[in-house]
């Protein structure tokens, strides 16, 4: 047996790497709830992360050896992770748990789909052996995400002496549309998920919906529960969104959007489940029905690339530009330009985008659970009011003081978009104060020690 006493599975690891010009390797870590939920585990837990190796630079660092303690990157042919990760993970099983296939866009189980599922289930495996490989006896292993919903049962049968959880950070779908996948990959996925000890979701609805689909369909409800909720990072976000970077971009956006206009602010990965084109179509839908209003907002969105090498990704992408160039030949003016897109990543853009948010527009179709709409509450200078979609987790716990919408109701998105413009400074300060609240009601790290504890349980 290996000498790793808590183990994290997931596709996409903490730390990346490059090949620079001279041939050396530069390593960028990232940040987010994992990295800081390891490292809130101590040192006394010898811990290891097992992932993917994604890039170039990546598959080199594991061939030359390189990597950093506590991580091992699996360099997994390039051909069988694309099928996993492209052809399965972020194509059928995104597209199932977020109920996004809908006529005319509707999943094929051809031969290329039996192919792919070939390689997700090899994919699935490497994860599993490499952990078998690592881990100590006895020890805690937690599986994270779509990506690896086999690997819980595959590691059950490799080392039963294991505690083994999995946690999704994804919606599940519900049985009459979970049904859609072929009858022996539906039976697969739960069976895999069913291998862990604990299962972890979000919100009690996805644990429901996860019960609900694992009786009908493999006899068996597993222990399915609401794992931690995530939090916002409270300290980490006030402080980094006052980094000079951050004022300068401010600066900026201040000089883009103009003198005294106010700001409705959106950020995402661009892809289907976020709804984008809708809350384009919603604002446009503002400009038309109340014209006071031209002149006086500029939507700022933020819609950052996300797994490109996926046509319908891509296709989306495409969307989105050409509807807000639509809209600003539409009813933009030499002084005004009615939609800011900016299509490229940058972190410090965002942040610069929530201190001035007087609205936040969070209205996906479905969304595990949305940190932004928790982070810009926290962020935001003077306080801004949320326009949230009721089908986002982080509903469950902002739900009140947001100014819910059904996300396919472009109408009522509208109107809520004008409702939140319209509401008074003070109240929209103190509800503002109130989602803050919620929103970092527990520590960031909370739901990975979470997970442990209920392992452990
Ligand atoms: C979702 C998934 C994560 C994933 C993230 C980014 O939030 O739940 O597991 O890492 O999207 O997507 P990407 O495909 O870039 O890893």
């Amino acid at each position: 047996y290996g000498a790793a006493q808590v183990l994290v599975a997931s596709n996409r690891g903490p730390v990346s790497y490059a090949v620079g010009e001279d041939g050396s390797l530069n390593a960028k870590r990232g940040g987010g709830g994992l990295v800081s939920g390891l490292s809130a585990i101590g040192s006394d837990a010898d811990a290891l992360w097992v992932c993917s190796a994604l890039s170039d630079g990546d598959r080199e660092a594991v061939r030359r050896g390189v990597g950093e303690d506590g991580v091992r990157m699996l360099d997994i042919p390039a051909d069988v992770h694309a099928d996993a990760y492209n052809g399965i993970a972020n194509s059928v099983l995104w597209f199932v748990h977020h109920m996004l296939y809908q006529t005319p866009l509707e999943p094929v189980f051809d031969a290329e789909f039996r192919r792919q599922w070939a390689s997700y289930e090899t994919y699935n495996r490497a994860f599993a052996e490499a952990l078998a490989e690592e881990a100590a006896q006895g020890a805690a292993v937690v599986v994270q995400d779509y990506h690896l919903t086999l690997v819980p049962g595959m590691l059950r049968e490799l080392r039963p002496d294991l505690r083994i959880g999995h946690f999704s950070h994804t919606p599940w779908a519900p049985p009459e549309y979970f049904r859609m996948l072929p009858d022996d990959v539906a039976g697969q996925v739960l069976r895999g998920m069913l291998g862990a000890d604990r299962l972890g979701f979000l919100t009690q609805r996805w644990a429901d919906a996860f019960a609900a689909c694992a009786e009908r369909f493999a006899g068996g409800s597993g222990h399915a529960g609401r794992g931690a909720r995530a939090g916002a990072d409270a300290d980490f976000l006030r402080k980094r969104s006052h980094e000079p970077d951050v004022e300068e971009r401010m600066a900026a956006l201040r000089e883009e959007i103009g003198e005294g206009r106010r700001t409705i602010v959106r950020v995402d990965r661009t892809e289907l489940s976020k709804n984008i084109v809708r809350g384009l179509l919603a604002y446009r839908r503002l400009l038309e029905t109340h014209a006071e209003w031209r002149e006086r907002v500029v939507h700022v969105a933020f819609a950052y690339p996300s797994r490109q090498d996926l046509a319908v990704y891509r296709d989306y992408m495409a969307e989105v530009e050409r509807l807000a160039d639509e809209i600003n030949a539409e009813y933009g003016t030499p002084g005004w330009t009615p939609v800011l897109l900016h299509l490229k990543d940058d972190f410090a853009r965002s942040l610069a985008a929530y201190r001035l948010a007087d609205v936040a527009l969070v209205n996906p179709i479905r969304d595990g659970m949305n940190l932004v709409a928790k982070e810009v509450p926290v962020v935001s200078d003077a306080g801004c009011a949320l326009v949230l979609s009721r089908e986002a987790g982080a509903y469950e716990e902002l739900g009140e003081d947001a100014i819910t919408v059904n996300p396919y109701d472009v109408t009522a998105t509208a109107v809520a978009l004008h409702e939140a413009l319209s509401m008074r400074p003070e109240e929209r300060a103190e509800r503002s104060k109130r989602l803050a609240a919620a929103a970092t009601a527990l520590p960031p790290a909370q739901w990975f020690v979470d997970q442990l504890e209920a392992l452990r349980g």
